[in-house]
């Protein structure tokens, strides 16, 4: 089943050209701007999900607070998504917080705007569509055989989240840069420090805290990558990876991209769809352990399947119950809980004004736990199918994102999360060691705290 979120949204009627809406005579919404230069920071740290639904009872679905120096105005929920993604570039514009935006390259896509962003969007498009993962399934399906033989011979119990880490990791390598001479294992450690760089909540370049370590090692993956970008431009002809693509567009005057901005974006791709994978596949594995009924199905699934070879994205597509699996954990535990924009001009949304310059809290976990979610506290596969289809609604269903920024991965993602879950289920078993904390670490990936101890064994 291809899944697919729309980059096409229809403009609010708010902010369709020709309102009437005098922005400067509405009141500001509702909220509190906290202490004063801390605001509400330290709360919104602390826990945002819990931060996010206190003042939603108390304000509703549109509120104002002031974190992390700026003012910041919280909208939840399908029609906000709409009118977000319909504003990009319009009176919107991405922001990332402070570490991501001094350490993720100034070039990649996620950090560009306008026009530049629309441009290098359709360069990456191409290589990123569902038909193009035709080619990695196998290359895909090598690897985590691989890996699940490593997990199964462990003979003791280990944590799945360290587990699931290295094998998306060398997914990831294999996709960007081929099978190439990466040294896997050097290049996942410095990802680990530039990661933790990114989210730390105090951006100083001071070496050894977290910030400081995370330039290091950017740094030093960069000079990792320079030789391998360096040695690729030299080849008449590019193997068909993501490298290969950066290396082959041109520009309207036949211009290559320069190497920076190739190394930005190969740096971009990497954490982009990193964390984000292994939190989708880890508490996948979670939850079926916690739902023997879902997992019953799942594999009776696998067991009626026609084709029982190596795996396709025909075969893929023949799983559908394990597709609304998949959808209905990131419905549950969205990886990524939200994104930041900020606005350009005096904006009308709700009947309030939000000023120029404020930002904009895009909240995917929020809208996943509100209408038009029949007992959206309940994990319930059923409810992603064609019968009940609950997520229909535009807005209502978006771990990855909307709008132009929709994210650029979601088939890469898709698809390899099924092959993960197919695999796992076809060959092998998989129990939580009991006593373990799996309440969900608050900031920045929802992770389970004690990385999901698993005694793993074969079927
Ligand atoms: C389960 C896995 C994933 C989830 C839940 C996810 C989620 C998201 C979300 C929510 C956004 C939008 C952020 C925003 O609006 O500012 C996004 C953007 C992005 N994602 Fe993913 N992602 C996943 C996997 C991947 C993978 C595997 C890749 C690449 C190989 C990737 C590459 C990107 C890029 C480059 C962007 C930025 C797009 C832009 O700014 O135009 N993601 N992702």
């Amino acid at each position: 089943m291809a899944y697919d979120q729309t980059m096409e949204i229809p403009a609010s009627p708010e902010n369709s050209p020709g309102s009437s809406v005098d922005v400067s005579r509405l009141p500001l919404p509702p909220g509190s701007s906290g202490l004063p230069l801390l605001g509400e920071t330290l709360a919104f740290i602390r826990d945002s999900g819990k931060f996010l639904e206190e003042r939603r009872r108390l304000h509703g679905d549109v509120f104002r607070s002031h974190v992390l120096g700026e003012p910041i105005v919280f909208l939840v929920g399908p029609e906000a998504n709409r009118w977000i993604f319909a504003g990009e570039n319009k009176y919107l514009r991405n922001r990332w917080h402070l570490s991501a935006r001094k350490l993720l390259g100034k070039q990649s896509v996620a950090m560009i705007n306008g026009s530049a962003h629309l441009d290098r969007r359709r360069l990456l498009a191409p290589h990123f569509t569902y038909a193009t993962m035709r080619h990695f399934v196998p290359r895909i399906e090598a690897l985590v055989h691989q890996h699940l033989e490593q997990w199964f011979s462990a003979k003791q119990p280990f944590k799945a989240v360290d587990a699931v880490r290295a094998l998306v990791f060398e997914v990831a390598i294999v996709l960007l840069v081929g099978e190439s001479r990466v040294d896997a294992a050097y290049m996942s450690r410095l990802f680990k420090r530039w990661v933790a760089g990114l989210f730390s909540a105090v951006p100083v370049d001071i070496p050894f805290t977290t910030f400081g370590r995370g330039v290091a090692a950017e740094k030093e993956m960069r000079e990792y990558l320079t030789p391998l970008v360096a040695e690729r431009e030299k080849l008449a002809e590019q193997p068909p990876d993501t490298l290969g693509s950066l290396l082959s567009a041109r520009d309207e005057q036949g211009q290559p991209l320069p190497r920076d901005t190739v190394l930005d974006e190969l740096q971009l791709l990497l954490f982009a769809g990193h964390d984000t994978t292994v939190t989708a596949t880890s508490n996948l594995m979670m939850m079926l352990a916690q739902h023997p009924e879902v997992l019953e199905r799942c594999r009776r699934e696998q067991q009626e399947l026609a084709e029982k070879g190596p795996l396709t994205l025909e075969s893929l597509r023949a799983m559908p119950y394990l597709h609304q699996v998949i959808q209905e954990v990131m419905r549950v535990i969205p990886p990524v809980a939200g994104a930041f924009r900020v606005t350009t001009e005096d904006v009308a949304y709700g009947g309030y004004r939000i000023p120029k310059g404020w930002q904009i809290s895009l909240s995917i976990r929020g809208t996943h736990r509100g209408a038009p979610w029949t007992s959206p506290e309940r994990f319930d596969p059923d409810r992603m199918g064609s019968e009940r289809n609950e997520q229909k609604s535009q807005g209502a269903y978006i771990p990855f994102g909307g709008g132009p920024r929709v994210c650029v991965g979601q088939h890469f993602a898709m698809v390899e999360m099924a092959v993960v879950a197919a695999l796992l289920l076809r060959g092998y078993q998989w129990e939580l060691v009991p006593g373990q904390d799996l309440s969900l670490i608050p900031f920045p990936i929802p992770l389970p705290c004690d990385g999901l101890l698993v005694r793993f064994s074969r079927r």
